[in-house]
């Protein structure tokens, strides 16, 4: 199942931080209160998808993965991974308790902070979360962050969320970071790989999103992303491919606002649909969710 959906928030209840959490909802890691259990938690964790994602992630995540090895031995700690990933690309890391608002969180991003849940799982969820923990945003976000090209676009992400709220526009961009940087696939000479955080950080959804007949593999479409709806408690009905990081924020790069307008005259799609204008790589046969 997948673990953990909506990365550091796309839902707009705003809340109030509670003691020991900042204006800006980050709060101290606190590394050193990690239990024996929690440390072992992210071994395992850690040892399974990097056993299992050669062949399946695309290798600037494996690249960043190998970076920032300080991530391999245990729950690490932010101010070293800091240290190594300031250097890559200026980004850091931030601790929050969870989820936060909207604007709090693309206020971090268009700062080149990450958002990352100082919490792991217990064992009894080890394959699925219904929110992002700690092994979800740190393995699944990090490594892709201290890739050139994929941290301008999480930054230019932020800018644009700050830009579009308060216009309604933010279910578009949910969608496309859904469809992105949480579920996006993209090709490589060699095929096609995963790189989005919610699959990356999954077990089973590394394996179903690449090897099951059951979803569409549609090739990423700005317009056609915004317009489509997605699923959050199980496996995505359809997966959109990407060319290239590079394609990507070049799709990107251009002002949203008409775009919004636009859509805001369409109609939205159901998650599995396919159509007429789509490029299709892969028509799925619908087994899983039927
Ligand atoms: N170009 C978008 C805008 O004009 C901002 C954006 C960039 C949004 C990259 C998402 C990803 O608002
Ligand atoms: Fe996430």
């Amino acid at each position: 199942m997948l673990p953990l959906p909506n990365s550091s928030s796309l839902n707009s209840e705003s809340a109030l931080p509670s003691t020991g959490v900042r204006a800006d909802f980050t709060v101290d890691q606190n590394w050193e209160s990690y239990s024996n259990e929690d440390h072992a938690i992210w071994r395992e964790l850690f040892d399974r998808q990097a056993a299992l994602l050669p062949g399946r992630v695309v290798p600037e995540f494996l690249e960043g993965l190998d970076f920032l090895s300080v991530a391999a031995d245990g729950i690490p700690d932010f101010a070293r991974l800091n240290e190594l990933l300031k250097d890559a690309t200026g980004w850091t890391i931030v601790a929050v308790p969870g989820l936060v608002p909207d604007e709090v969180f693309f206020d971090h991003l268009a700062n080149r902070r990450f958002p990352a849940t100082h919490w792991i799982r217990d064992r009894a969820q080890l394959d699925y979360l219904e929110e992002p923990d700690l092994f979800h945003d740190v393995f699944g976000h990090v490594p892709l962050l201290a890739n050139p090209v994929f941290a301008d676009y999480m930054q230019a992400y932020g800018k644009g969320g700050l830009r579009a709220s308060g216009k309604g526009a933010l279910q578009y961009l949910a969608r496309l970071y859904w469809y992105t940087v949480e579920f996006g696939l993209i090709e490589t000479r060699e095929g096609l790989r995963i790189y989005g955080a919610g699959i990356v950080s999954s077990k089973s959804e590394s394996i179903f999103a690449l090897e099951s007949p059951s979803p569409n593999r549609i090739g990423f479409d700005l317009e056609r992303v915004m317009s489509t709806l997605y699923r959050i408690d199980d496996f995505q009905e359809t997966y959109f491919v990407i060319k290239s990081f590079q394609s990507l924020f070049n799709a990107t790069a251009q002002d949203f606002a008409p775009i919004y307008q636009e859509l805001d005259r369409r109609p939205d799609f159901d998650p599995g649909v396919v159509l007429e204008s789509d490029r299709v790589i892969f028509r799925g046969n619908g087994s899983y969710h039927r």
